[in-house]
């Protein structure tokens, strides 16, 4: 009985992946608010694909500027919200503007609203000055973003990004636009950053990095 269950339980995961996989090649771009609120909000997720490896690399955020570029339903910024503390600030942005909705209800909520600052906008072009941010967190992001446009939102984490602030992409396998680390490093080299650190444990990495090249305006 129990085994029946347990094929069940993957077999229904299983056919979940398929669908969001095939959606995704069918439909590239971001997935609907429906499909992420499922997707990025489940236990399982939360668990092992969550906030804890994603800032793993990130280091002791209090006080700190730590902007989270794509945040979905703010999963991984509501940790980050907690973790800055009542010195430091969270920032937000999605392309979604019902993403950014989702994500204020959430702080709000959670009562660390009036320490973030959330915004509608593509990573391509983020609304914060240069040099503003000591972190920059991506999760399961950047496969979203169009491939030829990919090393430019890059570059833009590194024109917000301080000399010494610290860019951390994590990736997971599960997710219909995940990106391979070696392919991942490529892009980080294209976009002036070199790697710091690597955390990798089954289906899921995460990648610090460093700017290498002063931003220039
Ligand atoms: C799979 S979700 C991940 C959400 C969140 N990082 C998490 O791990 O819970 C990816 C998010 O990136 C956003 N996104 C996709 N392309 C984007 C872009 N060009 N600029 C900003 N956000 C983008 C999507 O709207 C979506 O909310």
């Amino acid at each position: 009985m129990k085994r029946k269950w347990g094929l069940g339980i993957l077999g229904a995961l299983g056919l979940g992946f398929a669908v969001v996989r095939i959606n995704g090649k069918l439909r590239p771009g971001p997935m609907t608010m429906k499909l992420e609120q499922f997707f990025l909000t489940n236990p399982v997720r939360v668990a092992y694909f969550g906030p804890r490896d994603a800032l793993r690399l990130a280091g002791d955020l209090s006080g700190l500027r730590v902007l989270e570029v794509g945040i979905g339903v703010g999963v991984v910024l509501s940790e980050i919200a907690h973790r800055v503390g009542e010195g430091g600030q969270a920032y937000g942005v999605d392309i979604q503007s019902e993403a950014v909705r989702r994500t204020e209800h959430r702080l709000s909520t959670e009562g660390v609203l009036s320490r973030t600052g959330l915004a509608t906008a593509s990573a391509t072009e983020m609304p914060w000055a240069d040099q503003s941010m000591d972190r920059v967190i991506m999760v399961a992001m950047l496969g979203e973003v169009a491939p030829s446009q990919r090393v430019t939102a890059l570059e833009e984490a590194r024109r917000v990004l301080t000399p010494d602030g610290l860019l951390v992409i994590t990736e997971f396998w599960p997710d219909p636009h995940y990106i391979p680390l070696a392919k991942m490093v490529r892009h980080l080299r294209q976009a002036g950053f070199s790697v710091v650190d690597v955390f990798e444990k089954p289906m899921l990495y995460s990648v610090s990095a460093k700017p290498v090249r002063a931003f220039e305006p």
